[in-house]
């Protein structure tokens, strides 16, 4: 059997598995959703998800990954050969994300260039819709590829290529620990410039000011777990396959820990740099805060370009935003990739090199159906549907099944063998009843609501092509593959055999 690639240094895989937690998420909803529900009263059900859900989820993933040492679907068929098809349902849904996930960074360096000539003029929302991403009235009718866009989406495949071809320690950990302090850096000038903004205090009191009423809301509390579970990458795929790297004598808990702590402080901080360019905007418009603020697409590619025509030095802030954007979202498709590809290379028995070309390939042309001018639309209905469903079912499933059938307590002995420090017998209170009954209440509730209203207006066959039958695609793949003995021969998925311990 071939030895299993590790990671080169502690430092390397914590910033390796800080540079996939934070994320777009991290700098475009996190912000918003602070505001929106209930503003620094949120911190608490926030705080409480990281806590009870974010930071044991994390140690399990970690541990699962420590253990078994292999991608998702190997992971779970070393533990039951009938479990190995959720592996690869979190694999397929990771793939899905990578081929979307793509396209924004594309769209963050096409405005990361435009940004030195602020190219999107004196009205941001007509440019963005119209003359850069030339949107059409349906995802049913794409339109022709945009160009620029297809060009940076093949770009932003290639840097993922190279750190994924090269390997764990040469090309992941390296790219890791040149993108994340760039990406520090460049959030902190940003603050530091931007907190001496004038209204800027007005915008953090938006933001923090507390409303406690919201803590009465069921809503609020799931918009705080579902924002932990996706942005710490838990669910689907990706910090199993990347702990599967760490030495035998690698700590879990601490190594969990400081992940979640790392990226949810960057997130408050992600916070701090958004709020305080609104509140200058709002003192620029002579309006209330609440009147600018925006989430996802609109904050970053609409707002944001708003605020920054209004800035001192435009060009430097345009520039600085975009490139922080970019750095973010590099990181966190670094590992999506990987993720794919561990598991192709392990069930296929491919070289790395070979999985990669691969993967990277048929993601590259899975890809360009975003950029075309109905690619927005479409991105729309199929991230809501990954998200909504696909992580939090993947998610919800392991939990149960790891919790629930197989022998929980072993585990948390296994972890605390190898760990700086032990976990006790909270854990598994949380993993067996707080995690999955926060993720149930939140995928029945998704459930009504897409099946009460067409998510978003679309019609009635666009959700059901793009969302509804993208997720049974998903069930009826992973059995499939899970079906389909491969053809790795080294260690022909030798369930039981890889284990340690
Ligand atoms: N965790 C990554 C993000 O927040 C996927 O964008």
């Amino acid at each position: 059997m071939h030895k299993r690639e590790t990671w080169g240094s502690r430092t390397g895989f914590i910033l390796a598995a800080v540079g996939s937690a934070i994320g777009l998420g991290n700098i475009w909803r996190f912000p918003y959703m602070v505001f929106e529900n209930g503003g620094g009263a949120f911190l608490l059900p926030y705080f409480t998800a990281m806590l009870l859900a974010g930071i044991p989820f994390m140690m399990l993933e970690f541990g699962l990954g420590h253990k078994f040492r292999g991608s998702a679907p190997r992971i779970f068929a070393s533990i039951s050969r009938k479990a190995e098809w959720l592996g690869w349902w979190q694999v397929l849904v990771a793939f899905v994300i990578a081929c979307y996930y793509v396209v924004v960074i594309a769209w963050t360096i096409n405005y990361f260039l435009l940004s030195f000539t602020q190219a999107w003029t004196t009205d941001p929302k007509g440019f963005f819709f119209g003359a850069f991403l030339g949107l059409t009235d349906s995802p049913l009718n794409l339109g022709g590829v945009r160009w620029p866009i297809l060009g940076a989406t093949i770009f932003a495949w290639l840097v993922a290529f190279t750190a994924v071809f090269t390997g764990i320690r040469g090309g992941i950990e390296r790219a890791n620990k040149i993108f994340m302090p760039l990406l520090f850096f460049l959030v902190l000038i940003f603050i530091g410039r931007g907190l001496m903004l004038e209204g800027a205090a007005e915008g953090l009191n938006w933001l923090f000011r507390p409303d406690f009423s919201a803590l009465l809301n069921g809503k609020v509390w799931a918009d705080a777990f579902g924002q932990i579970f996706f942005s710490l990458s838990v669910g689907f795929s990706i910090m199993l396959a990347y702990s599967s790297y760490l030495p035998e004598d690698s700590d879990v808990s601490n190594n969990a820990c400081m992940t979640v702590f790392i990226n949810c402080g960057f997130s408050l901080l992600a916070g701090i740099m958004i709020f305080s360019v609104l509140g200058y905007m709002a003192a620029q418009q002579g309006v209330a805060v609440k009147d600018v603020v925006a989430s996802g697409v609109g904050l970053a590619f609409i707002t944001l370009p708003t605020a920054i025509n209004l800035m001192p030095m435009p060009i430097f802030f345009g520039a600085l935003f975009f490139l922080a954007l970019m750095f973010a979202g590099l990181t966190s498709m670094i590992s999506i990739t990987e993720a794919v590809v561990s598991a192709a290379k392990d069930k296929m028995g491919l070289s790395r090199k070979k999985a990669a070309v691969l993967v990277c390939g048929l993601g590259c042309l899975g890809s360009v159906a975003f950029t075309t001018g109905g690619g927005l639309l479409l991105l729309d209905i199929v991230d809501h549907f990954v998200n909504n469903f696909g992580i939090l079912l993947g998610g919800f499933v392991e939990i149960m099944f790891v919790a629930w059938f197989c022998n929980l307590k072993a585990l948390r002995d296994y972890i605390n063998d190898v760990s700086d420090f032990r976990v006790g017998s909270a854990w598994n209170v949380c993993l067996r009843f707080v995690t999955p009954l926060m993720l149930g209440a939140i995928l029945v509730s998704n459930f009504i609501e897409d099946f009460a209203q067409n998510y978003g207006g679309y019609s009635t066959k666009a959700i059901f092509l793009f969302g509804w039958t993208m997720l049974l695609c998903f069930l009826v793949l992973s059995l499939c593959i899970t079906l389909w003995r491969g053809n790795n021969r080294d260690a022909a998925f030798a369930y039981q055999s890889n284990r340690r311990g």
